[in-house]
């Protein structure tokens, strides 16, 4: 079932061996590996973005630009949105041998997703959960973990109903945003996932508005909750976990090393020319991804007029310079063993279709090959950071007129 090379973690024991399981949310567009690899030094956990199953059943270049691992990516839940169980499954047993869990999305309130009947949409009809965490759990083996990631209900009961069920059905450890759907701001509900952990007898991670270490505390000594998950936070400060204030130039300097490393080959790593530079279309990064971290990180650290220049930089080689001129911070090149940890594997799906197309009904055989959903979230800048941009809007010297769209 594993990978021949890649290390796996019992995820469930963590919950059971440490006081308080610190995990890194699942973030489209930015819990990929580099950011995986640099904030998993700190917490027990981490998810990779959201991904569509059906795209990655069907479509080679969908497994290819959403799922990258590596030899020190673990403990790493893969999280779908799915809402057939040949989608999910499929998925789930395909990534199978490159992760330690898969995780259903049933929390995402963003409009395109309810409208296609996903993520938060799903708990309309929680039997559909159930059925596709029963029949994952009963297709892969333990320790590989099942897990679900949802909100709470206008209806404690609701909420409590469904977990208990979602127990039932054999999942591993469940984590409870604690907003309703449509709140995605603002305080979360403690009482409301406090009554689920009394509820159930899985693991339960809390999710909301936390943004130290502290709050972690708090938040479990409140609540009973095994293990708290962070998001936004954490984008601005990887060391949040490490129980740092802020982001240091240190932390910097780590992003820069990661994301310069994984895009060498091995061939790349023993040339000495051009040491320290990223091309501008480097193979496993994209200047979006690199760029909108140092933007989130650098944020309490820059000036108001670097801010304004750095934001709106697009390419590696202007970001480099800048962060050379103002920090002195360079690309270093990792040691070797490092590099060989860092480089992404090539993961094999072939011969692993096979439950896909068993579980897929005939009448959805007939679909063309473009009918599956395509999402490219590195189309659009993402909402968090035009949020950014429009902070330092109205100043002179920046053209943020460029149009964006956000599915939403
Ligand atoms: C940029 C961004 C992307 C997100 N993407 C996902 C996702 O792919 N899957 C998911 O379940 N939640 C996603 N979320 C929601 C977070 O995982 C988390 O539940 C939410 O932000 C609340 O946690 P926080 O208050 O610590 O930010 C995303 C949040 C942000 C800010």
């Amino acid at each position: 079932m594993t990978h021949p090379e890649k290390p796996t973690t019992d995820v469930l024991e963590l919950f059971y061996t440490k006081k308080l399981v610190k995990v890194c949310a699942p973030m489209v567009r930015y819990s990929k590996l580099q950011f995986r690899n640099l904030v998993s030094q700190y917490c027990d956990l981490t998810f990779t973005p959201m991904i569509l199953a059906d795209s990655f059943c069907k479509s080679n270049k969908a497994r290819s630009n959403e799922f990258t691992t590596n030899l020190i990516d673990t403990p790493v839940i893969t999280q779908f949105a799915a809402n057939t169980v040949h989608d999910f499954v499929g998925a789930s047993y395909m990534v199978a041998p490159y992760c330690d869990g898969v995780d259903l999305n049933c929390g995402c309130p963003q409009r395109w997703a309810r409208d296609m009947n996903l993520g938060c949409q799903m708990l309309k009809d929680p039997q559909k959960i159930f059925e596709l965490v029963r029949e994952c759990r009963n297709r892969i083996a333990k320790p590989f973990t099942i897990s679900v990631k949802t909100r709470i209900q206008q209806d404690d009961r609701e909420s409590v109903k469904v977990c208990q069920a979602l127990e039932k059905c054999g999942v591993s450890f469940m984590t409870i945003h604690a907003r309703t759907p449509d709140n995605n701001s603002g305080s979360i509900k403690e009482e409301s996932l406090k009554l689920i952990v009394d509820s159930v007898n899985v693991p339960v991670i809390g999710n909301g508005g936390v943004v130290s270490l502290d709050g972690c505390y708090d938040l479990q000594e409140k609540t009973g909750v095994k293990g708290v998950m962070v998001a936004n936070a954490l984008l601005s400060n990887p060391l949040l976990f490490a129980g740092s204030k802020s982001t240091s130039l240190e932390c910097v300097q780590e992003w820069l090393d990661i994301c310069y490393n994984s895009t060498l080959t091995l061939e790349t790593y023993d040339e000495t020319v051009c040491r320290g530079t990223i091309p501008e279309r480097p193979p496993n990064l994209t200047f979006q991804c690199f760029h909108h971290h140092l933007v989130f990180m650098l944020d309490k650290v820059f000036t108001r007029r670097q801010k304004k220049i750095f934001n709106n930089l697009t390419c590696f080689k202007d970001a480099l310079e800048f962060l050379d001129n103002t920090f002195g911070l360079r690309p270093q090149l990792f040691t070797r063993e490092q590099f060989m940890n860092s480089v992404p594997l090539q993961p094999q799906y072939e011969g692993r279709e096979w439950v896909y197309k068993e579980l897929k009904p005939f009448e959805d055989s007939k679909m063309h090959v473009k009918d599956f959903i395509e999402y490219d979230y590195e189309e659009s800048k993402g909402k968090l950071f035009m949020d950014k941009c429009k902070e330092l809007e109205g100043d002179s010297g920046c053209d943020w007129t460029e149009m964006f769209f956000e599915k939403d």
